[in-house]
Formats: C-alpha cells, sequence, structure tokens
C-alpha cells in the first residue's frame, strides 16, 4: 500500500518517534511529508524512511490559537496544501499524525480524492486545547477522515465527548522495539560514573521539557526526600517553552537543589539513561493521552511512578506494574519515593513483572499487525 504520512513537526516528540514505527514497514513505497524540517528528518533518513520536507516556514497556529489566528494561518497554508495534493496523487492513502496535518490533509483528501486516516495522539478537552481549534479539529475529523486510530482509551473517549463519530474511531496504543531496551549492565555502570551518579538513587524524568509535563512537581517532591535522591532530567523545551526552562532553574536554586538536579537535555540514549535509573517519574498535571515514557520504563526494567489520569490509566496498574499517584500533588509523590528509597526489593518485583507484560502488550510487531489490518480495510472500502 502507498501511504502518505504527514506530520507537521521537525522535532521527534512522541508522536513522531510513534510515526517512525509505524511508516517503517510501508518505506518502500511510502513517503512521510514534513512542514518543518529537523531532526526528525534525520531520523527518519538514518532508518531508510522516504521523507520531503514539504513546507519551510513553520505554520503559526498553536494550541491555544482563536478563531482569527486559525483563519489568518489559512492563507500562508496554501502553498503546502497545493503541493500536498499533487503528491497524494501519487498515493492510495492519506496519514496525518498531527492536528496541522489534518488540517491540510483534510482538504487534500477532498481535492485528491483519497481516503484520509488520522492518527490521534492527542486528549480533545479544554485542559489542551483551546475551544476553537478542538471545533476545527472535530469538524474536520467528521467530515473527511474514514478512520481515527486513537493512541488510548482516553483519547477515544474525549474524542467522543468532544462530539467525534464514535464509529469511526478504534484504539491502538504505541507500539516498542523490545530488543532496543536490553542494555548489558556494564554500559549502565559505565554511564553512572561518566555522569557522576555511581552511589546515588536516581530518580528519572524523560520529557520535553513543558508546563503541562510538570518537571516542577517532582523538584518540589524530591526536596522532601533524603540527600542521596537525585534527579536526571531528560529532555528539551521542543515547542518554545523557555520561559519555563528558566523557572526551573530558579526553583533549583531556590531549594537549594543544585547538586540534586541534573538537566541532560535532549538525548538520544534513552534506553541506557532509563536502566541506570532506580525509579522512573511521569508527572503531567493534564490528563497524558498515552505515555511513551512509562511504556519505555517498564521495557527497561524501571519501578515507573506516574500521574493518575488519562492514558497512564491503561498502562499502570498501582502496586502491580508500578505505582499512580494524584497529578499535581509533590507531597504524594515524595511518598512514594521514599517508599521505594526504602523497598528495593518490592519494588524490584514490581518493575519485573512489568517488564514481562510491556514486552507482549506493546510489541512493534503486534501493534504493526493490528494498524495493517485497519488500513487494509480502508483500503477495501474506498
Ligand atoms: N525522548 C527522547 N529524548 C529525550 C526525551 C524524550 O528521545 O531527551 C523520547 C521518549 O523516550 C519518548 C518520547 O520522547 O519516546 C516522548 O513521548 P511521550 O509519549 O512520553 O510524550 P510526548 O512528548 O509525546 O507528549
Ligand atoms: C503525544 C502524546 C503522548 C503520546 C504520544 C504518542 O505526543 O502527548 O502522550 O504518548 O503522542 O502517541
Amino acid at each position: 500500500m502507498k501511504i502518505l504520512f504527514l506530520d507537521q513537526s521537525g522535532k521527534p516528540g512522541g508522536a513522531e518517534l510513534c510515526l517512525l514505527d509505524i511508516a517503517k514497514p510501508y518505506a518502500d513505497n511510502s513517503l512521510v511529508g514534513l512542514f518543518a524540517d529537523g531532526d526528525f528528518r534525520k531520523l527518519l533518513e538514518t532508518n531508510h524512511i522516504p521523507v520531503e520536507v514539504l513546507a519551510t516556514q513553520a505554520i503559526k497556529v498553536r494550541k491555544q490559537s482563536s478563531l482569527f489566528q486559525a483563519l489568518a494561518s489559512l492563507g500562508q497554508l496554501t502553498p503546502l496544501i497545493n503541493k500536498v495534493v499533487t503528491r497524494a496523487k501519487e498515493y492510495d492513502l492519506i496519514y496525518a499524525n498531527t492536528q496541522k496535518a489534518l488540517v491540510v490533509g483534510a482538504l487534500a483528501s477532498f481535492f485528491a480524492r483519497r481516503p484520509l486516516v488520522y492518527h490521534l495522539h492527542d486528549i480533545l478537552s479544554t485542559e489542551h486545547f483551546s475551544k476553537t481549534n478542538l471545533r476545527v479539529a472535530i469538524t474536520l475529523i467528521n467530515r473527511f477522515a474514514s478512520l481515527v486510530i486513537a493512541n488510548s482509551q482516553a483519547s477515544k473517549t474525549a474524542f467522543i465527548q468532544a462530539g467525534g463519530k464514535p464509529d469511526i474511531v478504534k484504539v491502538v496504543y504505541n507500539g516498542f522495539e523490545t530488543k532496543n531496551y536490553q542494555i548489558p549492565e556494564i554500559d549502565v555502570q559505565n554511564l553512572r560514573q561518566k555522569l557522576g551518579l555511581a552511589e546515588k538513587f536516581i530518580v528519572g524524568h524523560f520529557s520535553r521539557l513543558s508546563p503541562w509535563k510538570g518537571q516542577h512537581i517532582l523538584i518540589n517532591a524530591i526536596a522532601e526526600c533524603p540527600e542521596n535522591v537525585t534527579v536526571i532530567l531528560v529532555g528539551d523545551a521542543l515547542f518554545g517553552e523557555d520561559e519555563y526552562v528558566q523557572e526551573l532553574y530558579q526553583k533549583v536554586t531556590a531549594l537549594g537543589l543544585e547538586n540534586r538536579v541534573k538537566f541532560l537535555g535532549f538525548r538520544d540514549d534513552i534506553p541506557q539513561l532509563m536502566t541506570m535509573c532506580d525509579l522512573i517519574t511521569h508527572t503531567s498535571i493534564a490528563p497524558e493521552p498515552f505515555g511513551r515514557v512509562i511504556v519505555e520504563a517498564m521495557l527497561c526494567g524501571k519501578p515507573v511512578v506516574a500521574a493518575k489520569a488519562g492514558g497512564a490509566m491503561e498502562l499502570v496498574e498501582d502496586g502491580v506494574n508500578g505505582f499512580l499517584v494524584t497529578p499535581n500533588n509533590p507531597q504524594e509523590l515524595a511518598q512514594v519515593i521514599n517508599t521505594c528509597v526504602q523497598e528495593k526489593d518490592k519494588i524490584k518485583k514490581i518493575a519485573n513483572h512489568a517488564k514481562i507484560t510491556a514486552s507482549q502488550r506493546f510489541d512493534v510487531k503486534i501493534i504493526n499487525q493490528q494498524i495493517q489490518q485497519l488500513l487494509k480495510r480502508e483500503q477495501r472500502k474506498n
């Protein structure tokens, strides 16, 4: 099947890393069209997936844009839409992976007469989006998409609650190449030494730096943990959240935690870094649509504590394969971290169990089969 995948981002966020795995089996005769250049393009090229940057100018609509801003951006989009329509005629199906890709993909699907599949990576609620963006997304999906692949039950439920058609949406979780998360012990010890963390209890946080990802909650929490507990914050501000980064640095200084919080920036050795940790935290203060980092922690055999909302609740069963805490509550998080410091054997059992179950549940081969079946059905319909 020839697929034109569309994604607005040049940067490798979770939705893009998910797309990388989905596009691989179709690499021979498909194309990923991006609306911005960046490291994601390079990553696709390294994986031998054909990619073209279709727009070089950034599209200026944000998650909280007003109707006026959204309409103003449409003019800006005309050359891009024309290009996508031309490309789309060479493919069987358009697969939009982000919201701006949905807007462009919907119009291209109409003009090029190609079916549109939308991979929904977001919880479509006012906690994440302006009312205008929600209305535009739901209207376009209902009118143009024949299939919506939701990354969790939580994303599916929010879609339907926002007015999305219930009969076109199917849940497919992110898939993972499980062998990539098996890291030799010697590499882990070396990395600990290199970072000067050999004797520490390392709490890891792996996410772009963004207010809703809640890194500040973890910083507040470790102020209430023993001296030996050290945090690594892995990730960068991918979408212009520089002010938040400054706030995080100020918080660390104000709490006197300079020696206990390390900012490592964006890294491409996540499995190694995760395996080095004693505990991995997820602290989003708005419902997480899925939460790749939670599954990745499990695949590395590491205990994970996640914020109890959205897709995270489908991944973690409290006390069985990880821990759940109330979002936006540093005291509760500190308590769980302290329990994990004291009960290393008990949490090891939980982490081992999580590794086994996650390896089966999120195996990329099985997930890709599910996607393939859905796409074949779409092709047959058209
Ligand atoms: N990630 C990465 N390098 C970093 C920080 C994060 O490669 O420095 C990856 C992480 O391993 C995960 C993805 O980025 O696969 C983030 O996906 P997630 O679903 O957790 O959150 P999102 O940012 O998509 O909302
Ligand atoms: C989005 C969501 C994240 C999810 C990822 C992959 O970036 O924010 O929760 O894990 O997509 O579906």
